[in-house]
Parts: C-alpha cells; structure tokens; sequence
C-alpha cells in the first residue's frame, strides 16, 4: 500500500480489521507530499516507483491509498502490472444517491479535482445531483504535522467547509484519505444534518474480494504489518504512532 504520507493509513486501518491474516507493507512518500501539489508527472513517476518496489518485494496486490495517486496514476500502473491493482476514489457515486437536499460537498485535493478520472466520475454521477467540490490546500500538511484540533486548522477546514453547506450540501465526500484523520473536527463543523463519507472500508472489501477472485487470500493467522517512508524518521514517526495506536517499527526507505 502506499500514500504520500499518513493518509493511507485510514485505509490500512479498514484493511487490517477486515484481513487480519495479510502481511501489509505500507509505504508513506512523505518526502514528496503532498502529492496534490505536485505535477501529474510526477506523481505518475512515484507512483510507478513505490509501485516497482512493492512488486520487486513480493506483494501479490497493491492498495493506492491515496486519491490522487489514483486520480493521476492508477490508468498508468494498470498498464505496467497485471497484479490486482485496488485504488481509491472520492464517494460521488454513494453520496449521490444519499442526498436528499440535491446537493453533495466533495473535499479533495487540487490535482484529484483537476484530473480528467474525476471529471469522468462526475460524468458518470454528476446528473443526479448538483456536485460541489472544495480543494483543500495546506489540510495535508497540517495532518502530517501531527495538527489536529488547533484553532488554525480549524479555521482553515471551517473556511473550505462552509461554502459547502451555503451551497445546501447534505452529503460530504472526503476525497482525501488524509481527511478523514479531521472527521471529528469536520463532524462538528457540519453538524448531525450532514453525512460525512469516507472510502477506506468499500476499498477494503473490494481488496478482501480481489484477493478471493485470485485465491490470494493469506490462511488464518496474524499478519504483520511494517511501515517504510521516504521521509526524515523523527518527523513520521511520532505523527504515524498517534495515529495507529499500536506499537510501530518504521524503517527509512530510500526510495
Ligand atoms: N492522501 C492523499 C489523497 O488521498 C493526499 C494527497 C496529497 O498528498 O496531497 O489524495
């Protein structure tokens, strides 16, 4: 599995309590993140990179963590591997037929919103509801920082929210697998009118189905999990134990 930092992890965490017997290998690219500021080139070129080393490991299916990677990349890889490749993306199709008021919020970061798979995605769904979308510039950074609950972060998640809500929106996709790590903040925010949607456990059915349509499926047990990043150790660490909340060996990746 990879993301371009800790986001991925709110999609690990639905994989290891539905398929506790898989090994996983999570890889974090925090030296490049956030990767919706990168170019579409590059995060094609990273995402073909941690996707190399995860074959060249041995993985037998690869989870893209993360929704840009995905928005940008997952056509490419699928071309280059033909190991189950699951990917992400943002909960337009389940909000669409949620709502009530008409109106779906999406948060998401700039390039997934700027890709031509999200604008196919609204293609598909877009005429069954009015679809607003809000990037989110700084919100990654602010959750690979380990930041939280604080009065900026807030205001800055309050400012991208609102317009939402002024535009009547009853369902909020979070586009993002970093968000939900806020969902208590944004849950606050919207108040219980509001259904906040994530991706992570739909991923983690269609990896447990993935794997039995391939007879993949590792025998009971306990698998065991190893994080691996890119970027400076003393930095990931203390932000990915807080949010794993369980004892954590992480290894630098030279990648
Ligand atoms: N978790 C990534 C996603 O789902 C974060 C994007 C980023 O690094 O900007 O899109």
């Amino acid at each position: 599995m990879f993301d371009s930092g800790v986001g991925g992890l709110s999609v690990l965490r639905a994989i290891r309590e539905l398929l506790p017997a898989e090994n996983l290998l999570y890889i974090a690219d925090s030296a490049h993140a956030p990767y919706g500021d990168l170019t579409p080139e590059r995060i094609r070129e990273r995402s073909e990179h941690i996707t190399r080393h995860l074959v060249e490991h041995g993985a037998k299916a690869v989870v893209v963590a993360c929704n840009t990677a995905t928005a940008i990349a997952v056509e490419h890889l699928r071309t280059l591997y033909s190991l189950p490749i699951v990917a992400i993306e943002p909960a337009v199709k389940p909000a669409v037929h949620r709502t009530a008021t008409g109106t779906v919020g999406v948060l998401a970061t700039s390039a997934t919103l700027a890709s031509p798979r999200y604008a196919a995605l609204l293609a598909r769904y877009g005429d069954r509801a009015r679809v607003v979308a809000q990037a989110c510039p700084g919100l990654v950074e602010r959750i690979e920082q380990g930041d939280w609950d604080s009065t900026d972060t807030r205001r800055l998640l309050q400012g991208y929210i609102t317009p939402l809500l002024s535009a009547g929106a009853d369902q909020l996709v979070l586009g993002c697998t970093h968000y939900p790590f806020l969902r208590g903040l944004i849950e606050e925010i919207v108040g219980p009118a509001v259904e906040v949607l994530e991706t992570g456990p739909a991923v983690a059915a269609e990896l447990r189905r993935r794997l039995a349509a391939g007879a993949l499926l590792a025998a009971p047990g306990r698998g065991e999990v190893r994080f691996l990043t890119s970027g400076a150790p003393e930095r990931v660490a203390p932000v990915l134990v807080r949010l794993w909340r369980e004892p954590v060996q992480l290894e630098v990746w030279s990648g």
